[in-house]
């Protein structure tokens, strides 16, 4: 462990090194948050959960858990300007606090990795789809075919392989070039890409014939659909879809330029996220409705509904292989984002190359994804605690435990524990009224909101190994 001598020393790499502007920390913010989450989750949970009754329930969540923790992750990001681990150490001293508030970071550091190892196999599956989609493979193609031909695709590890490599050198290509040259360089080509690419979509989408049905399934006030349930999958996502609790936004936040304003930056960035979610469903459920067929979610909506559901449309080809573009667009810049806790810790305290580093994160991760690549076919019937494969367990394990955690630590951390004065100068804080607003809904709503997603989702687990 570094002493906080070189610690601060050699953090000189993350402290040097700016987003070029605001809007580029907005991008790459926005970039991180909007992934597979919003594209093959979000719409599905809204229109089952109670449709435009849920999206409202949806930006509560946002409002009162998402954007606080977010502002925390980014203002403490600033406030340290090194890595998540030396930022917290750095912060951990400053307020008087043990040392071990650093194994925040290090959970960051694990969650970011078994994150990608499974992000790059699926996203390395969206890749492949873009030219299956668009060699017309599945024009005119009937249900079975469309299912046969994913699972042949889910067999083949050597397949997965090709393309989760391919993904992974591409990731590991762009973050080893640096801030501006690789992050910022990725991100000015594949955010406005990805607009464009999801404009199109929707247009095509509201010409389908389905646009009505895709829109009420998404938007009519289901109240009756809503349960308890509903509020803790709505917390879920909202806290997974903006990449809160495993240090990313305070690993990008360090890279902040000192006179950005937090508060709106933060709601901007929220605000795309959220917009590009609902635009999400507006773009796939017309097609789906359209052909008269039942919406699912997760792989089973985007790898045999929708190219089942294109496949019947006019251009079908052109704009499945599209969405499958803007799928893999929506991949690479969550899967950037994703190495930088680890990439900035070790290039400051090591004084190593970041180039060298992001190699050596990549070949880790690499060989860790291979597990879920074989959990779809050799493995498949290797199971772990509760059941669960290889892929599920890292999910669940990242996902449900060490984001959860990790976010409400880090909210308690910079509500309760900070320096109040550095908090309050970092936001711009002046009138009394919104400092406690800010505690109140930052230090008890938010930590307590995460609180209740990690019991619901933790405690079935638990009683069911006990019995
Ligand atoms: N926000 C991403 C999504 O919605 O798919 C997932 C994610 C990316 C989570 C980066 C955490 C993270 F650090």
């Amino acid at each position: 462990m570094a002493t906080p001598s070189n610690a601060s020393s050699a953090s000189s790499s993350t402290a040097s090194q700016r987003w070029s502007s605001r809007w580029l920390f907005v991008l790459a913010a926005a970039g991180s948050a909007v992934g597979l989450g919003n594209i093959w989750k979000f719409p599905y949970i809204a229109g089952e959960n109670g449709g435009g009754a849920f999206v409202l329930i949806y930006l509560v969540c946002i409002a009162a858990v998402g954007i606080p923790i977010m502002v925390s992750e980014v203002l403490m990001g600033r406030q340290g300007r090194s890595s998540p681990i030396h930022t917290m150490r750095k912060l951990a001293k400053a307020s008087g606090r043990s040392d071990r508030w650093s194994i925040l970071g290090w959970m960051g550091v694990l969650a970011g990795f078994l994150i990608l190892s499974y992000y790059a196999v699926i996203a390395g599956w969206a890749v492949s789809y873009i030219w299956t989609s668009g060699s017309g493979t599945f024009d005119g193609a009937s249900a079975e075919t469309v299912i046969a031909s994913f699972d042949a695709f889910l067999a083949s590890p050597m397949e997965l392989i090709a393309y989760q490599t391919g993904f992974m050198i591409l990731t590991i290509w762009i973050v080893g070039r640096g801030v501006t040259k690789g992050l910022e360089t990725a991100i000015r080509w594949f955010m406005p890409l990805m607009f464009l690419l999801l404009i199109a979509l929707l247009i095509y989408s509201f010409n389908s014939g389905g646009f009505a049905q895709g829109f009420a399934f998404m938007f009519d006030m289901k109240w009756e659909a809503v349960t308890a349930d509903s509020w803790l999958i709505a917390m879920g996502q909202a806290f997974f879809t903006l990449s809160l609790g495993m240090g990313t936004m305070m690993a990008y936040g360090a890279y902040v330029p000192d006179d950005a304003n937090l508060g709106t930056t933060v709601v901007t960035i929220a605000g795309l996220d959220t917009l590009i979610a609902l635009a999400a469903g507006l773009a796939i459920f017309p097609i789906v409705f359209a052909n008269g067929l039942e919406v699912a979610q997760g792989p089973g909506l985007t790898f045999v509904t929708l190219p089942l559901a294109f496949g019947q449309m006019p251009m079908g080809s052109l704009f499945g292989a599209l969405f499958f573009l803007l799928l893999s667009f929506a991949a690479i810049t969550s899967a950037i984002s994703l190495t930088e806790p680890a990439l900035a810790y070790l290039v400051e305290e090591y004084n190593a190359k970041r180039q060298r580093v992001a190699i050596t994160l990549g070949v880790i991760c690499w060989v860790l994804g291979l597990g879920t690549v074989f959990s779809f076919n050799i493995w498949s019937d290797v199971t772990f605690v509760g059941g669960l494969t290889f892929f599920d367990t890292v999910d669940y394990f990242s996902q449900n435990i060490l984001l959860p955690l990790g976010g409400m630590l880090i909210t308690f951390f910079a509500i309760w524990l900070l320096p109040k004065g550095m908090v309050e100068t970092q936001l711009g804080i002046e009138k009394p009224i919104i400092a406690l607003v800010w505690r109140l809904v930052g230090g008890v709503v938010a930590p307590l909101g995460v609180l209740a997603v990690f019991l619901s989702t933790v405690w079935p687990m638990l009683s069911g190994l006990w019995q």
